[in-house]
């Protein structure tokens, strides 16, 4: 009647457990990062944990096996690198994992590009022994590191409190990378484990931002301490801040005492993001009338008078100080300016 129970939970459980390995049913599974990429020089922690058929026991001891690139140690035993019943191993790997308690979190302590390859972990626990054919694990060594990712909000506007981010890939997080940036060298630094249990380090930052912050570069290294030294790799982000109107001012042009019926221009300028839209006004009796929605704004010079012009986008609005138009021999105005 086991017998049965097993043969059945072989045959009949779904889908992880239906493969195949040298025509022996798989009787396991295991849930690690499908590719992981690693830094030549560097260590490699990758987090593992298996599923297995009822024949596992956790109160037997148990080893771990790890191949490279073949599962068939039985015609080719050099494909076995690391097995943890072994003192003297291929690969001086270290599975930190609790075997017992289905966990294989292995540990490379030093990669080279050599090891870039396919892996296959397989367990031994007592008679119960099976590999992961159908769960291989690419394993990519690079010699040179990754640039880390600056994360800044998207839409940024002045008075905005924004968080800024430093991220880098931490495929050994016993020997982070050190992360710099031109930023405040105080913000907040943390190892973190992603939801695929690899990690990341991370520095972070809040920002109050000003106009000043529009077109200010963000960049960022990381450095990656290996064997004899270290590798560094930098991103460099732009911000684009939009901004109210500022510095807006009003400019007669010519300047001075003009006469009448000769040709002038009001000019009015302002920085601002998005590029500000115009309105110029003249002072009256009967209060400020628009007269123009030009930036420039050329007028025939019949009577004297003050203008002053309004810059705006959607973050606000400025006005820029008076501008006087004097005509020669315009006693009134003179006037008017000088009492
Ligand atoms: C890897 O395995 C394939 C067959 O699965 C074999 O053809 C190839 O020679 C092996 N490569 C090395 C480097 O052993
Ligand atoms: C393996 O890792 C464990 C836990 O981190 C440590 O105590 C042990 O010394 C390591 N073994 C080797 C051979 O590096
Ligand atoms: C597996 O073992 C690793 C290394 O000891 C540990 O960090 C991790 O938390 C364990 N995972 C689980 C699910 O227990
Ligand atoms: C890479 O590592 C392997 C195993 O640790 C070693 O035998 C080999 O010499 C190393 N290769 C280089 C280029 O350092
Ligand atoms: C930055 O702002 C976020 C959200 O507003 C907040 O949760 C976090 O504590 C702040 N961090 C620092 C270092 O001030
Ligand atoms: C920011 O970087 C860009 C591109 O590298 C460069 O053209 C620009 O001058 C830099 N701006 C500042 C303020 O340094
Ligand atoms: C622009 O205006 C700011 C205040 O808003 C002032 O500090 C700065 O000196 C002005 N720049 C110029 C070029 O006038
Ligand atoms: C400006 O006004 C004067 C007086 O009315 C006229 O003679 C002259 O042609 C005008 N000039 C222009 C450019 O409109
Ligand atoms: C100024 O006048 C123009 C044209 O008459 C009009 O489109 C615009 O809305 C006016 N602007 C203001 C601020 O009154």
């Amino acid at each position: 009647m086991l017998t049965v129970n097993m043969l059945l939970s072989v045959f009949f459980l779904p889908g992880v457990f239906a493969d195949y390995c040298q025509n022996k049913p798989v009787g396991i599974s295991i849930t690690a990062p499908k590719e992981i990429e690693a830094l030549s020089g560097s260590c490699l922690e990758i987090p593992c944990s298996f599923k297995t058929l009822r024949q596992f026991d956790s109160r037997r001891h148990t080893n771990g096996v790890w191949m490279k690139n073949d599962t068939d140690f039985s015609s080719d035993p050099s494909v076995v690198i690391f097995h943890s019943s072994r003192s003297v191993n291929k690969y001086p790997l270290n599975i930190t994992g609790n075997l017992r308690e289905r966990n294989c979190t292995t540990l490379f302590p030093d990669l080279n590009t050599s090891y870039t390859d396919k892996y296959f972990f397989r367990v031994e626990n007592g008679p119960f022994r099976t590999t992961a054919c159908a769960d291989p694990l690419q394993i990519k060594v690079k010699d040179s590191p990754w640039s880390p990712s600056i994360n800044v909000p998207s839409d940024l506007k002045e008075h905005q409190s924004v968080t800024v981010t430093c991220s880098a890939f931490t495929p050994c997080p016993h020997s982070p990378p050190q992360l710099t940036w031109t930023l405040q060298q105080d913000s907040l630094r943390q190892t973190e484990k992603n939801t695929e249990r690899t990690f990341t380090t991370k520095i972070q930052e809040n920002i109050t931002l000003s106009d000043t912050h529009d077109g200010y570069n963000i960049t960022c290294s990381a450095r990656y301490p290996v064997i004899g030294g270290s590798k560094t790799a930098e991103t460099e982000v732009t911000l684009s801040v939009s901004y109210a109107p500022r510095n807006t001012s009003a400019s007669i042009s010519p300047s001075g005492l003009v006469s009448a019926g000769s040709w002038v221009e009001l000019s009015c300028s302002s920085r601002a993001k998005p590029p500000p839209r115009f309105t110029w006004f003249r002072n009256s009796k009967d209060g400020a009338i628009n007269v123009s929605v030009e930036k420039v704004y050329g007028l025939n010079a019949t009577e004297g008078g003050e203008f002053y012009c309004v810059a705006t986008n959607d973050l606000g609005t400025e006005t820029s100080s008076e501008v006087p138009l004097e005509i020669n021999g315009d006693q009134n105005l003179l006037f008017d300016i000088l009492f």
